[in-house]
């Protein structure tokens, strides 16, 4: 016998504002058919002033619970890719751990900016697969409206803030089983080139959260480059071709780079789920509040392949196969 991740439901939030480009025009130097043009964005949500990450995270993550029916007593790992918690410390997993009455195991967060859920993902399928934990909340949470440089018109209107979570619970199979939950994971990070995409403060430096930075054009080229090289990583450590992949469920930071990646696997942009117009980018938040939409609508149903991917500061890039 040996165990297996299995992905058993899914849940997501979003805040009740949303800003449309054109509403964003109105303070910011930009129109909406730049921002469509460049990046495929109509509109973001933003978190209210007392609405927190862990509120979000919270919300994504009883909706994953009540889906895949589980009481939040049995959950004994919980892991949030965040790059904006509410506090310094303690970690944002924590605090969901409080709320959902969950009393055992572990709870911690990952920082790898918009990759987080994938990074959390990875630690998650791994501390399953070795005995370490068997009902596992993975959960990308982001505000990443508080670190916004509004004088910044190059990154302000790429943003958004949401939730999205997903249970993953170890199960038991005959050795003989293959491609069931999660197939693999595959992680990296390249930090010589930190500075195309960094916040300008932190606790041990300017002692305040600063603001998001990023070299646009720079990034966008790596973005291409490195997703392409993962995705095809992922499929060859499973000797699976473009051709047997149900769905793409990518970050949704730029609707260039999606399709750029689509291309590469040879899948038709209908095969693509896409939240980059309504949600604009998430940063962790953005693929698991995308697959999310992909379930609770009908397009990825049960035993449907599923290739997640994605690339952040760090810089931080990865991929996760999974059968759904
Ligand atoms: O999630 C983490 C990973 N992040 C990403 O993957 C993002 C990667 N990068 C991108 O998506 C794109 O580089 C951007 C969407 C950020 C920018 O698109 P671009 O095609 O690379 O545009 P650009 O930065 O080269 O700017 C082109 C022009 C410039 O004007 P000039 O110099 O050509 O006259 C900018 O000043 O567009 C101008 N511009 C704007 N105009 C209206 C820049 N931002 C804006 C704006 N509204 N908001």
């Amino acid at each position: 016998m040996k165990i297996i991740s299995k992905l058993a439901g899914c849940g997501s939030y979003l805040p009740q504002n949303t800003v449309t480009n054109d509403e964003l025009a109105k303070k910011v130097d930009t129109t909406d058919e730049w921002i469509v043009a460049r990046t495929g964005i109509s509109q973001r949500h933003f978190a209210a002033d007392d609405e927190y990450t862990s509120d979000l995270a919270l919300k994504a993550a009883e909706r994953a619970l009540e889906h895949a029916g589980i009481d939040g007593a049995d959950i004994d790992l919980i892991v949030v890719g965040t790059t904006t918690p509410d506090r310094t410390f303690p970690a944002v997993a924590v605090l969901i751990q409080k709320e959902i009455g969950c009393r055992t195991g572990a709870a911690f967060d990952v920082q790898a900016v918009c990759s987080g859920f994938i990074f959390a993902m990875s630690v998650v399928d791994s501390m399953i697969k070795t005995g370490q934990a068997k009902n596992a909340l993975v959960i990308g949470a982001e505000t990443i409206s508080r670190i916004i440089d509004w004088e910044d018109r190059t990154t302000c209107v790429l943003f958004g803030d949401g939730a999205g979570a997903i249970v993953i619970q170890a199960e038991e199979v005959d050795d003989q089983m293959e491609g069931e939950g999660v197939l693999s994971t595959h992680i990296h990070s390249d930090g010589k080139l930190e500075e195309l995409l960094y916040c300008s403060g932190g606790v041990s430096t300017t002692q305040t959260s600063g603001y998001l930075t990023m070299a646009g054009k720079e990034v966008f080229k790596h973005a291409v480059t490195n997703l392409a090289a993962v995705v095809g990583e992922a499929l060859e450590a499973n000797n699976l071709q473009d051709s047997d992949l149900d769905w793409l469920v990518p970050h949704q930071a730029n609707m260039r780079i999606i399709t750029s990646t689509a291309k590469k696997l040879k899948m038709p942009m209908d095969k693509v789920i896409l939240t980059v117009q309504q949600h604009a980018n998430t940063s962790a938040a953005s693929i698991p509040l995308a697959l999310d939409h992909g379930v609770k609508t009908g397009l990825i149903k049960r035993g449907d392949l599923i290739l997640m991917e994605a690339m952040g500061g760090g810089l931080t890039w990865g991929a996760a196969l999974a059968r759904w």
